[in-house]
């Protein structure tokens, strides 16, 4: 079939490549499902919970939710190759350069590398889902020179990260935050990375190369490296009274505000407003409001200037208050993308395997626009 003009669609936009169970989106209505049950829901329950449903397809029973979360929690560990490979790392770099190398180097190690089938993929996937965190975290205390902190069993993924990054046990508060920040970020349907995921899972590569696309896509600061990017702005902006002209200027020098807009939602991400009311907790129960000042002043000035006076839908995504958390959480934004990956590494596994259930290899077609027939002189 020869590829013609009209059936150029500009960054896929709206274009549907597969059908999933996985994760159902309406952008219109801003709604968002994991395997048929609403976000909203599925916030309060725990983490294992949440990646339980993505990977198997359905909720998991007591006893299974138990025996899935022991599997997590004695995988958080890493071992002294790990610790070398994070040592030997730049560590100017962010952590998503950091989880990228050290998923590489899990991969040598894996005594299943080669063997492609789902039962293995499964075990080769739970294993990433529980040292991805550790990893991070482990980063973090390397380059603050101080000693890495080993996962507590005896912790839920949320907390445990926050403890292994400090080493003290965080609040109910900031460990409710954290793992709600991994919920929500877990899964988002054919978003760039998890389609990096399943062009590279849909060639049957390995998983460990498959996630290694997704680090690699998500990265982006169009994509989760707004997370970062986003950080980065509210230290710039620096105080609630000069939000408003950062977003004046950033619109007259066609600038884009990192952690606004969205290819699929033209309403509020229902994501924000799960972690914003998170946040204005946080921000109350510590007397501290700058960041949710600034925060509210940048949104606020967004909205009137783009969605009122312009009617463009730009309204803050995933990564707005995402960023602000982390800012109260007092995470450095070079953790801010890698912290994106703590969640969605159950959402790329579950594409991994669902592509892998009924495989065809993704390979679309490009519209030519070259020169033809030159001869070589
Ligand atoms: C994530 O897809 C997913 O599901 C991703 C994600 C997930 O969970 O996996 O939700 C996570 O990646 C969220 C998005 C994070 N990225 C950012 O916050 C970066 C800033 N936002 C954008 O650059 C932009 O909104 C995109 C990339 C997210 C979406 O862009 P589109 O759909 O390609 O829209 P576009 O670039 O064609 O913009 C349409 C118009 C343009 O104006 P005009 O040229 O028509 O005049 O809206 C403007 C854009 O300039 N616009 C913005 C803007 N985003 C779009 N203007 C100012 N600031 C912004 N942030």
């Amino acid at each position: 079939m020869k590829p013609n003009e009209e059936e150029v669609c500009e960054g896929l936009e709206n274009i549907i490549p597969l059908e999933t169970k996985i994760a159902y989106i309406d952008g219109i209505e801003g709604i968002l499902e994991y395997r048929g049950y609403k976000l909203k829901d599925l916030s309060s329950l725990s983490y294992d919970f949440v990646a339980y449903l993505l990977l198997y397809g359905k909720t998991p029973e007591k006893s299974e939710l138990d025996n899935f979360t022991k599997e997590l929690r004695a995988n958080r560990a890493i071992d002294e190759g790990i610790e070398e490979i994070i040592h030997v790392c730049n560590f100017n770099v962010e952590a998503m350069d950091v989880l990228r190398t050290a998923i590489s180097y899990m991969a040598h190690c894996d005594e299943d590398l080669n063997d492609n089938s789902p039962e293995s993929n499964l075990r080769k996937g739970i294993k990433l889902i529980a040292k991805v965190p550790t990893i991070v975290a482990a980063f973090r205390r390397v380059v603050m020179i101080d000693k890495i902190i080993p996962p507590d069993p005896d912790l839920p993924r949320g907390a445990n990260f926050l403890y292994m990054l400090t080493g003290k046990k965080p609040t109910p508060l900031e460990a409710d935050l954290m793992e709600k920040d991994f919920i929500i970020s877990a899964e988002h349907e054919l978003n760039a990375s998890t389609f990096a995921v399943r062009v590279a899972a849909s060639t049957l590569t390995d998983l460990h190369s498959a996630i290694i696309a997704g680090i690699a896509t998500l990265k982006g600061t169009l994509h989760g490296g707004a997370r970062l990017a986003a950080m980065n702005m509210l230290d710039e902006v620096g105080s609630a009274d000069k939000a408003e002209d950062f977003v004046l200027n950033a619109i007259q020098n066609k600038k884009r505000i990192m952690g606004f807009g969205h290819r699929v939602y033209k309403t509020y991400d229902p994501r924000s407003r799960i972690t914003k009311n998170l946040v204005k907790q946080l921000a109350q129960d510590r007397g501290e409001s700058k960041w949710l000042k600034i925060a509210e002043n940048l949104e606020k000035t967004v909205i009137r200037e783009l969605v009122e006076k312009r009617g463009k839908p730009i309204y803050p995504n995933v990564d707005f208050y995402s960023a602000v958390s982390y800012k109260y959480l007092n995470i450095p934004p070079q953790l801010a993308t890698a912290i994106f990956v703590n969640g969605r590494i159950s959402g790329w596994i579950a594409h991994y395997l669902e592509q892998q259930s009924n495989n065809r290899l993704i390979r679309p077609r490009a519209l030519y626009v070259g020169e033809h027939h030159l001869e070589v002189k």
